[in-house]
């Protein structure tokens, strides 16, 4: 099955509302191929002005988070509902950030899962594994915990609008990419066991993404690999020279 890339960019606590116009016009005005998907995830108070500069282009919008209330009192989250309006369609959610400095755990990332799925968001789930689990040989135990939890209850028609994001946490915004061996390796064992949970189909159609220090160099690389189907991308997903050749990667 051909699965359509998606190349995101997670703007993370950076730009004000006038940065993150200008960068997303950039991005826009640099080319976008047409044979591939484009995610923006600006801080929710751009998502608004975003939307606007990059209307008519393709792009989507996907938010940092996502509560899974409609409405309520839930000081500090975000609504699906307010993501919407504001123009976004996806969001990202468990990314190790979220997991390891706000401490959200299993439980929580999979009420977000549910959330944005109800509500009509994509939700872009991230897993990944930290330095000292690789070295004690329990990624592959860590992951499938996390897919596991994430996914817990999700329907199979849930799993078909739903992207995977494997980031190895020692490779976030540490310059350390893991090689394109252990990526696909990884990537292979999460559509094993997505394929495990859900029917074959519905795991061979869903994207999964590598995050971790991707940058213009690696991306080629990375995108070549038969399980890799797009990039989360953190730093370089802040100038748009380097962002705009991320989503122009080349496969040999
Ligand atoms: P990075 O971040 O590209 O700066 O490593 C990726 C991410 O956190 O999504």
């Amino acid at each position: 099955m051909q699965r359509k890339p998606l190349i995101a960019g997670n703007w993370k606590m950076h730009t004000t509302i006038d940065e993150a116009e200008s960068l997303a016009i950039s991005i826009m005005e640099s080319g976008l191929p047409g044979d591939r998907d484009v995610m923006l995830a600006p801080p929710f108070t751009a998502m608004k002005a975003v939307s606007q500069a990059v209307a008519g282009s393709g792009i989507l919008l996907g938010a940092q988070n996502v509560c899974w209330e409609e409405k309520g009192a839930f000081t500090g989250e975000i609504s699906p509902i307010m993501l919407k309006d504001a123009g976004c369609t996806m969001a990202i959610i468990g990314h190790s950030e979220r997991r390891h400095i706000f401490g959200e755990s299993d439980a929580l990332v999979n009420k977000r899962v549910a959330g944005a799925l109800k509500f009509g968001l994509v939700p872009v789930l991230c897993i990944g594994e930290k330095l000292e689990e690789r070295e004690a040989d329990k990624t592959f135990q860590v992951l499938e915990d996390q897919l596991r939890k994430g996914l817990e209850g999700i329907s199979q028609e849930g799993a078909d609008n739903i992207v995977i994001a494997y980031e190895p946490v020692w490779a976030i915004g540490t310059g350390k990419t893991a090689t394109v061996d252990q990526a696909q390796e990884v990537h292979l064992f999460v559509r094993s066991l997505l394929a495990d949970i859900y029917e074959k189909n519905i795991a061979t159609g869903i994207r999964i993404l590598y995050g971790g220090s991707v940058n213009p160099k690696n991306v080629d690389d990375l995108m070549g690999q038969e399980d890799i189907d797009g990039a989360l991308v953190g730093g370089a997903a802040l100038d748009s020279t380097s962002f705009s050749r991320i989503i122009n990667f080349k496969v040999t």
